[in-house]
């Protein structure tokens, strides 16, 4: 059975629909470590609500973000780790994270990249006057959203009201992080991808 780890700073939603698919067996894995960088995150109380392990830590109670993300790294070792989702996470992941486990570590965001990086996407693409919006889920590197796109769905969209907006792109991201974090354990059609992802994608 293979092992997810989900990194959320907030709500949770998308942990809950990772952890609820593979509950159901829709995702052939378990989640087996919540990793939140806010103790007091709703996604925390999700994680406990599902037996989740969870690794809530406080940034600032390490020296560096070096040391925070080797005592990431070494949890998600212990936990057996295959892929990392992040979710909400608003952190940028360094090179202690990135060495160890580039090519295994996935994002989900709430536009069609590469339009609307960044951390307030639905409303700079709502103010920006977008009809198609969407999510897309991505591989994370260095930059920031800006790592080799998995897959991506549509959301059309002509109103203005962004609340309703923002349901509608959620209701959207959680099938879709679902559908592809099963393809990507079962090893579903080939993603197309630079060759040294693709080889530390054989580890998944
Ligand atoms: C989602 O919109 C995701 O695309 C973005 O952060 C949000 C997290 O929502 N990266 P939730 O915490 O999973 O409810």
């Amino acid at each position: 059975m293979k092992r997810i780890a989900v990194f959320a700073s907030g709500n949770g939603s998308n942990y809950e629909a990772l952890a609820c698919a593979c509950d159901e067996g829709a995702i052939p894995a378990r989640v087996a470590l919540v990793v939140c960088d806010r103790p007091g995150a709703r996604v925390v109380r999700r994680a406990a609500d599902h037996a989740t392990e969870c690794f809530a830590f406080d940034p600032k109670s390490y020296a560096s973000k070096a040391d925070y993300e080797a005592e990431i790294v070494r949890r998600l070792d212990a936990a057996g780790v295959d892929l990392v989702c992040l979710a909400g996470y608003m952190r940028i992941c360094g090179p202690t994270l990135l060495g160890a486990y580039g090519g295994r570590i996935v994002n989900i965001h709430p536009a069609l990249l590469p339009a609307f990086k960044g951390a307030h996407a639905i409303r700079d693409a709502f103010d920006y006057g977008v009809k198609v919006y969407g999510v897309t889920i991505h591989y994370v590197d260095d930059t920031i959203d800006g790592g080799r796109i998995i897959s991506q769905r549509a959301v059309p969209y002509e109103g203005d009201d962004i609340d309703e907006l923002e349901r509608l792109i959620h209701a959207t991201e959680h099938p879709l992080y679902v559908e592809t974090v099963r393809r990507l354990l079962t090893g579903g059609p080939a993603e197309r991808n630079n060759d040294e992802t693709n080889e530390k994608r054989e580890k998944i």
